[in-house]
C-alpha cells in the first residue's frame, strides 16, 4: 500500500489503473479510523480491484464552534488499518493541497439539507458536497462507499451525484455498533468513561421506538415523544433533535405510512453525537 498526499501524484496511479482496465472504489474518511470504517474499506476491496481511501479532516464542513481543531488523528493507525484492509493506496492531503486561497466554487444540495443536521450544523452538507465532488473528480471512482450512520449525507450524496450526473455509483453500508448498541464513531474518543455508559441512550431510545412502531404505533408525535423521555432520563444526555422524516426526500412526516427515517442527534457532555434507524412499514 502507497500513501500519496499530493492531487498529482494521485491521478497518475488512477489513470495508470483506468488504461489497465481496473475497476477503482473510493472510501472517503476523516480518519482516526474504526470498524465502521473499516466495514466500508473491505466491501471496496471485495467490489473493486483498486481501493483508494482518502483521509482528510476537511475543514470546510466544520462550524467555528465546532470540533476541527480537535478531531482525533492517527495517521500511522489509520494507514496500518488500510494496509491490513487491502486498500491499495491513502490519500492524506494537506488542506492547502485540497483548497485554492480564492476558491469560489462550491457543491450544494438543496431542501434535503433543510432539516436534522443540516438545519443544525449550516454550511456543513455545501463543505462534505464540495469536498466529496473534489475527491470524486480526483479520484474518478467507479464506485464510493458510504455509512447509514451519517444518514442524511448519504441522501444528499446520493442526490448529488444524480442531479450532477457523476458516474459513480454510490453504495451505502450498515451502521456497525459497540456490543452494547453504541455506533462506533471517531468521536466517541471524545468521552469519559461515565459520558461512554451514558452514550448508549441514543441507541436505546431508538430501539425503544421500534417497539413501538412494530406494535403498530402510527403517530410521529407519539413515537417522537417516547424517544424524548427515554434521553431525559439520561442526566448527561441533552437533545439537538429528534427527527422523523421519509427515508427518500427527508421531509417530516406526521404518520408513519412509508419508509421512514428516524433521525437523533443528542449531547453527551460536550459531545454531540449521532444515531438512526430506518423503519420499513410491511405491507398489510
Ligand atoms: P467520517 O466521519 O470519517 O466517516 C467516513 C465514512 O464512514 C462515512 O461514510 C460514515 O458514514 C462512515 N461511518 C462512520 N461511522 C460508521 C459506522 N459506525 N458504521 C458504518 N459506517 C460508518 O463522513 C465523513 O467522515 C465526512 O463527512 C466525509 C464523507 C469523509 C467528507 O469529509
Amino acid at each position: 500500500m502507497i500513501t500519496v498526499s499530493t492531487i498529482k501524484e494521485l491521478r497518475e496511479y488512477t489513470k495508470q489503473w483506468r488504461r489497465e482496465g481496473l475497476s477503482i472504489g473510493l472510501v472517503p474518511t476523516m480518519g482516526y479510523l474504526h470498524e465502521g470504517h473499516r466495514s466500508l474499506i473491505d466491501k471496496a476491496v471485495k467490489e473493486n480491484d483498486k481501493v483508494v481511501v482518502s483521509i482528510f479532516v476537511n475543514p470546510t464542513q466544520f462550524g467555528p464552534n465546532e470540533d476541527l481543531s480537535t478531531y482525533p488523528r492517527d495517521i500511522d493507525r489509520d494507514k496500518e488499518l488500510c494496509e491490513k484492509a487491502g486498500a491499495a493506496i491513502v490519500f492524506n492531503p494537506e488542506a492547502s493541497e485540497m483548497y485554492f486561497n480564492n476558491a469560489n466554487t462550491y457543491a450544494d444540495v438543496e431542501k434535503l439539507t433543510d432539516g436534522l443536521c443540516g438545519l443544525k450544523r449550516p454550511g456543513h452538507f455545501r463543505g462534505v458536497c464540495t469536498i466529496v465532488s473534489k475527491l470524486f473528480n480526483i479520484v474518478n471512482p467507479d464506485r464510493a462507499y458510504f455509512g447509514e450512520k451519517d444518514a442524511q449525507q448519504l441522501a444528499v450524496i446520493r442526490r448529488m451525484v444524480r442531479d450532477l450526473n457523476f458516474d459513480i455509483e454510490i453504495i451505502g453500508c450498515p451502521i456497525i455498533r459497540e456490543e452494547d448498541g453504541l455506533a462506533k464513531s471517531s468521536r466517541n474518543k471524545y468521552l469519559s468513561l461515565e459520558e461512554r455508559a451514558a452514550a448508549t441512550i441514543l441507541n436505546k431510545s431508538l430501539m425503544k421506538s421500534k417497539e413501538f412502531l412494530e406494535n403498530g404505533e402510527i403517530s410521529a408525535e407519539v413515537i417522537k415523544s417516547k424517544i424524548k423521555a427515554e434521553i431525559d432520563s439520561e442526566l448527561l444526555a441533552k437533545i439537538d433533535y429528534i427527527e422523523i422524516v421519509d427515508k427518500y426526500t427527508l421531509e417530516p412526516v406526521r404518520d408513519i405510512k412509508s419508509s421512514i427515517l428516524i433521525a437523533i442527534a443528542v449531547f453527551i457532555g460536550n459531545t454531540r453525537l449521532i444515531d438512526n434507524f430506518t423503519f420499513e412499514l410491511e405491507e398489510k
